[in-house]
């Protein structure tokens, strides 16, 4: 899938340009999202909700079951080869049962392995018409006989069809299982399911599909694990005039009722899709006409599918010259969805998307909106190989598949956009994401063992911002000595694997052949042993440089130095540090540190600056000295030192502070520093941290004296766009300055900029006396309605409400969404609150992100928290067991919590709500526990400290 935190990094985004609203989770942003990304849980019809809480994720481990059906990983008896499917969703409610349901046949063709007389077949929340009494019918193929079938049921608890026989099945011999079943089309957002829209007045209705990671089981009866790979013959039954997509090209014309598609390659099952609407297409002109982008009639009308048509053929083509392979189906669908819970999902030549992930209309999108259609199309795309072709073993190996997606990403949408320089920003959407997390003691290796990944909420677990990005940086440097550049590794791990699944090491094996092969590289240790330290224990080093002696050291970086690490590590925490570093605006010969060792150049009155261009995934810290050295440099000529590395000595600095007894003086010469900088990514990297002390502080009485101050650093940045925008009439051309203009106008309002209230409230109003004339340019809309309904009042919100009610255009609701969580007025906030558990007024899948605008908001906070409270039993039910967004609502609504008191009612609600359960949030409340006991003692010791240089500062300033 496409990150979870593609929905964190748009709210990154929007956060900043939301003012109060704006709460870029500096700490713990784990959950992510994205794929923005998420998913629910089913309602308790058979019991699974019920069974699933009443063992916590970590249970599985415990005791050893009896029974193959008690384990939740199939045995290794036997093995598919191919699947015929035929599925009819019906698009209308079925009279009889007042449900949306779908009726489907299934055979499997699979080979035995070994002698059994037991079959174990996953199958969920499917009706089973019985055959001969039986749920299924067994057949033998090639002259072998079936035995019969002694009895079958369904195991609830662990998804699967249970048959035991009479006789057994012979090793080496083919068989055939055939089903026949019914299944609710619901609005789960899960497996076969259902999507609504409106469109020319009346409601429509889409089938598709959410295979990942473990539905493809509540659509048919399937060896659902990543690798039981098989071939899939499917055929889509559907009304004249709709249109049956799914993985392989159709191969009986689409204005049949029953469409059929060729087999497709061999893969696996959690990237099936079947999707019948009435959605229309554009064709790609690009090589050959297979490139197809598909949406809402209405959408495709107006253009909005064009700008991903745009950037897929050249990214077609620049992944087929990185790979060396190519594309490796017949056709090439992606498709936007109305309700779909992640951001996207490589589906295998049918990719799903949001439709903000997907849809772009330039008279009404912003720059970030554009920016994450091409992104999120380059990570999906990058999958077709890394993912698909060749794919993970298991769901401990995550990373495996997104980790490479997510560093290809970059490669992709660089080819597409050269001008936008959108390498810069994994430091941001990256490195600073995952640092946050990786950073706590309760963080966990990148790679777990197999056996501790179970149960389908542990799959959704590994979903999360570690996954996603720490093994880019990791990788990164490898990269830049030119293993991966060279291409001969990816290339022949593809081609050694093609079709087939992998583990982490085989990788490693592939990278290892690139080192010895490779004339003139060399590394000091092997692949494996520099990766694996990386991977397999959690968290990173702080490297410290002391430039008076020239020593230079690591040690595990922890949030909190005092916290408990209780997971053992196999290298007790230490790491193959490469250390690459300038002195005196000159590069130095690079470095590999494990052990204590001294540069001796290292020493000297010039400044030292490690981790160049941050491509070293590590905090650096240095002797006092140097901090001066380089904040002196950052004062009078803030461009000797790279930009990138501007904004990672921001990020080390407020980072250090926090616990490493660095003098809080360095944040005042940072963030004096800062009243100078004009770019972007320092910029958004200073606004991230100053976040934290505005979380800290925005209830208390420091914060007055804070703001005061903040103002003072952000209007020369309001100024400076107010004059090259020609007093806010244009939009400046560079991508990162259009992404800077809208920082420094969502920040100057927020702390208080009286121009800027007046600008946006202004802005605002035009547009309400005109409502079919928005004078609002695309990429301010966000934080000028954001910062009008909180300077507004009941008819600001009322009309925000009915604007987004009649949006067609997924992105503009979204940023009314967001905005509408911005008032002031606690009733309003009430009221969207309970909005967001209504289905006909908040969309499902938008329901945890929309309680989390609201926790952003100072006011709405408790609010929310008092409301996910009353209503987690509800909560969990509806909308649990997803990937990203459930951990990202206990991560979002506890983010502030910074009180003793605070403390006690999360552990409280922990303890009252374990019978119900966290699902996939376990985690993250895990993780909100430890962050808000490092907020208590961050305040305890910083608030005087931070207040008294304020108010230092303030004066000198004011002198
Ligand atoms: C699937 O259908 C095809 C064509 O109808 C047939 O040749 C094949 O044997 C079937 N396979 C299975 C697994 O039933
Ligand atoms: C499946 O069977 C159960 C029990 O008879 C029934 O309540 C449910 O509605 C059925 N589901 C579908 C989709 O037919
Ligand atoms: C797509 O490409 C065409 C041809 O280059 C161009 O005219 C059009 O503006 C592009 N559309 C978008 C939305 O970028
Ligand atoms: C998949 O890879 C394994 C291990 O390398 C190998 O034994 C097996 O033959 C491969 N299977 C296919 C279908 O290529
Ligand atoms: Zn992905």
């Amino acid at each position: 899938m496409a990150k979870g935190f593609y929905i964190s990094k748009n709210m990154g985004l929007a956060g900043l340009l939301i003012g109060a609203v704006a709460v870029v989770i500096i700490i713990a942003l784990a959950a992510v999202y994205d794929k923005e990304k998420t998913k629910n849980q089913n309602k308790p019809v058979d019991g699974v909700a019920m069974l699933t809480t009443a063992s916590p994720t970590t249970s599985s481990t415990l005791s050893t079951p009896k029974d193959p059906w008690e384990h939740y990983r199939l045995p290794d008896s036997l093995s598919p080869v191919s699947y015929n499917i035929t599925l009819w969703p019906r698009l209308v409610v079925n009279a009889s049962t007042g449900l949306y349901i779908f009726t489907g046949q299934s055979a499997v063709v699979f080979q035995c392995k070994k002698d059994t007389d037991l079959i174990v077949i996953h199958c969920n929340k499917l009706n089973l018409t019985l055959l001969n009494g039986h749920h299924a019918r067994l057949t033998g193929l090639d002259g072998a006989t079936a035995p019969t079938v002694k009895t079958s049921w369904l195991q609830v608890k662990t998804e699967y069809l249970v048959i035991q026989l009479n006789g057994k099945l012979t090793a080496g011999k083919s068989y055939r299982l055939s089903t026949d079943f019914q299944g609710e089309l619901a609005d789960d957002l899960k497996g076969f399911y259902r999507s609504e829209y409106t469109e020319d007045g009346g409601k429509k209705v889409v089938a598709t599909s959410q295979m990942q990671a473990t539905f493809a089981r509540k659509a048919f009866p399937c060896f659902d694990e990543p690798a039981m790979k098989a071939v899939f013959h499917i055929t889509l039954i559907h009304q004249r005039g709709t249109v049956a997509l799914s993985n392989g090209r159709d191969v009986d014309g689409t204005e049949v009722t029953m469409t059929r598609f060729e087999p497709t390659k061999r893969m696996s099952t959690y990237l099936l899709a079947f999707i019948v609407s009435d959605f229309d297409h554009i064709t790609g002109s690009i090589e050959n006409n297979n490139v197809r982008i598909w949406a809402r009639r209405k959408a495709i009308a107006e253009g909005h599918g064009n700008y991903a048509l745009n950037v897929t053929g050249p990214m077609l083509k620049f992944f087929q010259r990185y790979y060396n392979a190519s594309y490796p189906l017949s056709k090439s669908d992606q498709i936007a969805l109305p309700d779909f819970n992640a951001g996207a999902m490589e589906n295998w030549g049918l990719i799903t998307y949001r439709e903000t992930a997907l849809l772009y209309d330039p008279a009404i999108s912003s720059v970030g909106n554009k920016e994450r259609v091409l992104t999120v199309v380059a990570h999906e795309l990058a999958h077709m190989w890394f993912g698909n072709l060749v794919t993970l073993r298991w769901w401990n190996d995550l990373w495996l598949n997104e980790g490479f997606a997510s560093y290809v990403e970059y490669l992709g949408a660089d080819y597409a956009e050269p001008t936008w320089n959108i390498k810069e920003q994994t430091i941001l959407n990256d490195v600073h994401k995952v640092f946050a997390v990786d950073a706590l003691a309760s963080s966990h290796p990148l790679s777990r063992k197999e056996e501790e990944v179970n149960q389908p909420d542990e799959i959704s677990e590994m979903f999360n911002t570690i996954s996603y990005s720490k093994v880019l940086y990791v990788l990164e440097h490898l990269l830049q000595q030119g293993f991966l550049c060279s291409r001969t590794s990816p290339t022949s791990y593809l081609n050694e694997f093609a079709f087939n699944n992998t583990v982490y090491s085989d990788l490693w094996d592939h990278l290892q052949k690139a080192v010895l092969t490779t004339p003139g590289m060399s590394l000091p240790h092997t692949v494996h042993d520099i990766m694996n330290r990386w991977i397999l224990q959690m968290g990173f080093p702080v490297v410290t440089i002391d430039t008076a002696t020239g020593h230079i050291t690591q040690k595990h970086f922890l949030l909190d130095p005092d916290s408990v690490v209780d997971r053992p590590s196999p290298y007790n925490y230490t790491w193959l540090v490469p250390i690459k570093w300038m002195k005196g605006g000159v590069e130095r010969e690079q470095h590999w540190l494990l052990q204590e060792t001294g540069i001796s150049n290292a020493t000297g009155s010039e400044w030292v600056l490690a981790n160049l261009n941050v491509s070293g995934y590590y905090r650096v810290n240095y002797d006092m000295d140097n901090w001066e050295r380089l904040l002196n440099q950052l004062t009078t000529d803030h461009t000797v030192i790279p930009l990138i590395n501007r904004a990672q000595i921001v990020d080390d600095a407020f980072n250090l502070i926090i616990y490493y007894q660095v003098p809080s003086v360095l944040i005042l010469y940072i963030t004096r520093y800062l009243s100078q900088e004009r770019d972007y990514i320092p910029w958004e990297s200073a606004l991230r941290n100053l976040n934290y002390y505005i979380l800290m502080f925005d209830r208390g009485q420091a914060y007055g004296v804070l703001q005061g101050y903040l103002k003072m650093q952000i209007t020369p940045l309001f100024e400076y766009f107010r004059t090259i925008t020609v007093d806010w009439t244009r939009v400046p051309t560079g991508h990162n300055d259009q992404y800077n203009q809208i920082n420094a106008i969502s920040f100057a309002c927020r702390m208080g900029v009286e121009r800027c209230r007046v600008l946006t409230s202004d802005w605002f109003r035009e547009w309400m006396l005109n409502p079919d004339h928005n004078p609002i340019h695309p990429n301010l809309k966000t934080t000028v309605y954001c910062n009008a309904i909180a300077a507004g009042g009941v008819a600001e919100w009322d009309f925000a409400w009915q604007m987004f009610k009649n949006a067609t255009v997924a992105t503009e609701a979204a940023k009314l969404r967001s905005s509408l969580a911005c008032t002031k007025v606690p009733w309003l906030l009430n009221r969207y609150l309970d909005y967001s558990l209504d289905p006909a007024k908040i969309r499902k899948q938008d329901c945890t992100s929309t309680i989390n605008y609201i926790a952003g908001n100072v006011v709405g906070m408790p609010l929310a928290w008092d409301f996910i409270r009353a209503r987690w039993n509800y909560i969990y039910t509806e909308y649990g067991g997803g990937s990203f967004s459930f951990s990202n609502l206990i991560n979002g609504v506890t983010r502030r919590f910074s009180t003793e008191f605070e403390l006690k009612q999360l552990k409280q609600f922990k303890e009252d709500n374990a019978r119900v359960g966290f699902g996939s949030g376990t985690l993250a409340l895990e993780q909100a526990i430890e962050r808000t006991t490092a907020n208590i003692k961050w305040v305890a010791e910083n608030q005087e400290h931070v207040m008294k240089w304020l108010r230092n500062n303030e004066k000198v300033i004011l002198l």
